[in-house]
């Protein structure tokens, strides 16, 4: 059997470029060609990844379906790591290229919330049904395997960024509901290894009826108290206070107007700024994902397919959530 070959959309990205390390190094054997899709070859992320062996595909605007179907030429693979604001025009062009291509994989630009089991009826998050709506055509036009992702948030941005209620720098800390309610988190490195893994898995007749379509993987799983715990250890400091907000009544507020919900949140104060985030930081949507994290939806760690990924942490070691706090 020949060796698969495999195209990554936006695979310059702040996720992407850590996919396409993945293939690009440990898993590089496994695959004969690696092309990484990119607006702007030229840029610094995508010349670095041309020095590590990739194919960079330049595609534009202009024309958008014969780009696609030039990169999509000889792939078994698809991968899409496109942020979920990329315009409808690219999505749709997407779904008609991997239609008309012969790859036998495609993985859509999940890697977040496992939203097939959140519960807000008709408040949900617009990113979640956008998700939710193209994952419905793909699955209806691509005649291969289609496969969700779920890795609940990322370890770098849970870690770095206080919006999921976690500020190392000022050991500080908000619960949504009970603070020993289990997160999981995972890391960039660890979901590039993850999509190169199942790639590896779902392209193998022996193996590719053992790749479901809904995979969750977990990095790590935490509680918010254990993680004031972990930064009390790892920085030498006094344990920080952890703050505790209802979710009942915030999330009584998603199905309000914007206005209200926002003055809301700025009265009751625990919803802290992101660094670079202003009022982005106290979207809908990044409510419903604290919403998610304070009713125990984003606790992976019963339910997951880390052993199918990685069986016993053989191929490699999951970062974890005191790793990547001792790293800031
Ligand atoms: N679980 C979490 O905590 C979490 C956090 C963030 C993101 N995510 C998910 O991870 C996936 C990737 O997100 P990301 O933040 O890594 O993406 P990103 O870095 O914003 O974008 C990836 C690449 O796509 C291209 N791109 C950016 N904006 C675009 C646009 N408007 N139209 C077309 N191309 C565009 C850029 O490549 P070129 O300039 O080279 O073309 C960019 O390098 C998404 O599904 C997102 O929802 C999950």
């Amino acid at each position: 059997m020949s060796l698969p070959a495999v195209a990554i959309i936006g695979g310059t990205g702040f996720l992407g470029q850590q996919i396409s390390n993945a293939f690009l190094t440990d898993f590089r054997s496994s695959f004969s060609r690696i092309r990484v899709l990119t607006r702007d070859p030229s840029s610094q992320k995508a010349q670095d990844l041309a020095s590590k062996g990739a194919e960079l595909i330049k595609y534009s605007g202009d024309e958008l379906e014969k780009s696609f179907d030039e990169a999509f030429a000889g792939a078994d693979v698809i991968v899409n790591a496109l942020p979920g604001g990329a315009d409808k025009e690219t999505k749709q062009a997407i779904i008609k290229a991997i239609a008309r291509s012969g790859a036998k994989v495609y993985f859509l630009s999940e890697f977040g919330s496992d939203h097939r089991i959140n519960d807000f009826p008709g408040y949900e998050s617009e990113e979640w049904l956008g998700k939710q709506e193209i994952a419905k055509e793909t699955r209806a036009a691509f005649k291969g395997k289609v496969i969700a992702l779920y890795t609940s948030a990322f370890i770098e941005l849970a870690v770095k960024f206080p919006a999921l209620g976690i500020d190392v720098k000022n050991n500080a800390f908000t619960a949504y509901g009970s603070p020993t309610t289990k997160i999981s988190l995972t890391s960039l490195a660890d979901i590039g290894r993850a999509v190169a893994r199942l790639s590896i898995l779902a392209t193998d007749p022996v193996t590719a009826a053992s790749v479901p379509d809904d995979i969750r993987i977990a990095g790590d799983t935490v509680t918010i108290e254990g993680v004031r715990d972990i930064v009390a250890r790892v920085k030498g400091v006094t344990p920080g206070e952890i703050k505790t907000v209802d979710v009942a009544p915030i999330k009584e507020t998603l199905k309000g107007p914007s206005p209200q919900f926002f003055d809301y949140l700025r009265r009751v104060a625990l919803f802290p700024l992101c660094p670079h985030g202003g009022d982005g930081m106290y979207s809908h949507a990044w409510v419903c994902n604290r919403v998610v994290l304070g009713e125990g939806k984003a606790d992976f760690s019963s339910q997951n397919d880390n052993e199918l990924v990685n069986p016993g942490g053989k191929l490699w070691k999951w970062q974890t959530v005191e790793e990547a706090i001792g790293g800031l």
